[in-house]
């Protein structure tokens, strides 16, 4: 069985990931609780050691859920299923968006609800401090030097370890630079979404990760995966024996070392078939084909 570690490693501040990794957004859809338990585990079975996720991701009831305490968190499901964590175990949140107790949603963006927000990724996950946490942005420009030092005081204080951006431009990447160290940078970016190959690269020279996110769904977004119809794509899926959904995804971690990939499922069996896209390797001619 092919494991997480064979796309490699890459250390997110000071802590030693393998290049694939999991998305817990998918987790919440199901109400079968036992489904998102055996997803994690299996995850965790076969080398995952990072782990996205953000209090946000709750079950599509939302606001009702919430309001009714019937919501299933993913940041719960994976606290149920993994801890007590392993050492080894990289959990990364964001922050931004966000879920009041009423259910309602909200962007944060006063140090006292970036606050809030990281208690309550402590307190979902059940640790005291959090291995990273990524401010989401919901508008790409613009200073985030107020929001960004907010997060940089919790990470002095010991709630935080490392920090990072979400929907971040390259100049928000270097304005957040100079006020505390920025150890990723999570954008959506897939095959059919490459608005930031630029900053992908940008990232490397400062030894940032880039940490995509939709790299299977890519233009379907938020309506997850639909079926790939792209020639090259699906001629190179054939070559390999695969599926066109893991060249989609191995793809990505081919377009730098410091790329870093969280597939998003609830389903095992597309879980082990995202890992197993860790061990595809492409000729040039392939890349160029998919290109
Ligand atoms: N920073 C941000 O703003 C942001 C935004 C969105 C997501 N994220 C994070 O990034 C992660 C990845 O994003 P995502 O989950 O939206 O998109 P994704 O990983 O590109 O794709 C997920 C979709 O693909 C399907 N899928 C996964 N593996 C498959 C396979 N092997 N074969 C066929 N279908 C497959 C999933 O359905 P099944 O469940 O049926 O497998 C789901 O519909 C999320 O889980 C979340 O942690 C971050």
């Amino acid at each position: 069985m092919i494991t997480a570690d064979a796309a490699g490693t890459w250390t997110l501040g000071d802590q030693t990931v393998n290049r694939m990794g999991f998305g817990s957004m998918r987790l919440t859809p199901n109400p079968d609780l036992a489904v998102a338990r055996e997803v994690l585990r299996r995850a965790v079975e076969l080398g995952v050691n990072h782990i996205d996720t953000a209090a946000f991701y709750v079950s599509p009831g939302g606001i009702l859920d919430v309001g009714t305490g019937a919501a299933r968190f993913a940041t719960e499901l994976i606290r149920a299923a993994l801890s007590p964590y392993d050492p080894s175990l990289f959990i990364a949140t964001k922050v931004g968006p966000g879920l009041l107790p009423s259910g309602e949603f909200e962007i944060a963006d006063t140090p006292v609800r970036l606050r809030a927000q990281v208690e309550e990724n402590l307190r979902r996950l059940g640790v005291d401090r959090l291995d990273l946490v990524n401010l989401r942005l919901t508008r790409r420009g613009g200073s985030i030097a107020d929001r960004f030092a907010a997060l940089a005081a919790l990470r002095d204080e010991g709630l935080i370890r490392h920090l990072g951006l979400s929907n971040a431009t390259l100049e928000q990447v270097d304005e957040a630079s100079a006020i505390a160290p920025v150890v990723c940078v999570q954008n959506s970016f897939a095959l059919d979404l490459r608005r930031d190959e630029a900053l992908a690269r940008a990232s490397a020279v400062r030894d940032i990760a880039f940490v995509p996110f939709f790299a299977i769904a890519g233009t379907s977004r938020e309506d997850g995966a639909s079926p790939v119809t792209d020639d090259a794509v699906t001629s190179v899926a054939a070559a390999h024996g695969v599926t066109p959904h893991q060249v989609r995804l191995a793809w990505t971690l081919h377009q730098g070392d410091n790329v870093l990939a969280i597939p998003g499922t609830g389903d095992v069996s597309h879980l082990e078939q995202n890992i197993a896209a860790a061990a595809l390797r492409f000729t040039p001619e392939e890349l160029a084909r998919l290109n």
